[in-house]
């Protein structure tokens, strides 16, 4: 059998860079939803000599990621899935974000728990927006809803962003989608455990990728803060990734790893701006 790496949001920025590594000894599918971006970043993966296929879904569609994931399986062992695909507050309404960023990492991890094996690892893209997100936005016992029934969750989530001016909805929904994103991991972690499955979160800082290009002026203030005071390169994280998926990391799940800088640490609150 042939081993098989998925990286949703492969397309670009940190998907793609760790599709380069992890090409290095799997097969790679690549998932989003853009076909120009994705044949895009086959070229790049093909070109590297890695075995690259692109595959169109929309993760916020569970029968979509229910297919996707059958079809992954019937491509090899699937050894890692890594979830990168994700929209920033500047990409959409707080609906969409998070429909995209919580109610997709559901349907990620459900659809491919049914199809990975003992030994495979799923690393589940956070962001430090996590850590900076105040407490008392984050509806943090409505999270247990996702277990129990996705539409009341989803009201849940909403009725909190809705309780805040239209102008920060967005934002609202990325800071609670992915806090939600490291409780989800972490809640998981013990039922892919009886599979012999890990389960990883990472929250990246600031990064240079089409979505960090788009929050500037947000990273731009964090910078001021961090202890780095430059950007990550989306191989620096893809570097964090591909370790977490290895063996060498056979002990490491139900946990998050921040890699931001710094940023977290200096105690900066984009509150205080
Ligand atoms: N860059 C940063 O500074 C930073 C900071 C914190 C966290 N992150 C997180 O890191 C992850 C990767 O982001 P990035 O910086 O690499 O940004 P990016 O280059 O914009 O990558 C995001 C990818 O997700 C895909 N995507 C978005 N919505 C999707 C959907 N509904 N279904 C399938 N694919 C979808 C996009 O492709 P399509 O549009 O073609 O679908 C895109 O390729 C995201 O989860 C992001 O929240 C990034």
């Amino acid at each position: 059998m042939r081993k098989v790496c998925v990286i949703t949001g492969g397309g670009s920025g940190i998907g793609l860079a760790t599709a380069k590594i992890l090409g290095e000894k799997n097969d790679v599918i690549i998932v989003g939803r853009t076909a120009k971006k994705l044949e895009s970043a086959l070229d790049q993966l093909r070109t590297l000599g890695i075995s690259a296929e692109a595959l169109e879904c929309d993760i916020s569609d569970r029968s979509a990621v229910d297919h996707l994931a059958a079809i992954a399986r019937s491509r090899g062992t699937i050894t890692a899935v890594v979830h990168a695909a994700g929209m920033s507050p500047h990409m959409g309404d707080g609906e969409t974000i998070m429909k995209v960023n919580a109610l997709g990492t559901i349907n990620v991890n459900e659809s491919f728990y049914e199809v990975m094996e003992e030994g495979s690892c799923i690393v589940d893209i956070s962001s430090m927006s996590a850590y900076l997100t105040p407490g008392f936005i984050l509806p943090k016992r409505k999270y247990k809803y996702s277990r129990i029934n996705i539409e009341v969750f989803m009201k849940k989530m909403m009725s909190r962003v809705n309780l805040f001016p239209q102008s920060l909805r967005s934002s609202v929904a990325y800071g609670i989608s992915k806090h939600f994103v490291i409780w989800y991991a972490k809640m998981d972690a013990a039922k892919f455990g009886q599979k012999g499955i890990r389960v990883i979160s990472i929250s990246p800082g600031s990064f240079e990728t089409p979505m960090g290009e788009l929050e500037k002026d947000e990273v731009n203030e964090c910078l001021k803060h961090s202890a780095i005071k430059r950007l990550g390169r989306a191989e620096e994280i893809a570097d964090l990734i591909a370790y977490c998926t290895s063996d060498k990391a056979s002990y490491l799940t139900g946990t998050d790893i921040l890699c931001d800088g710094g940023c977290v640490a200096s105690g900066y609150n984009p509150l205080k701006r």
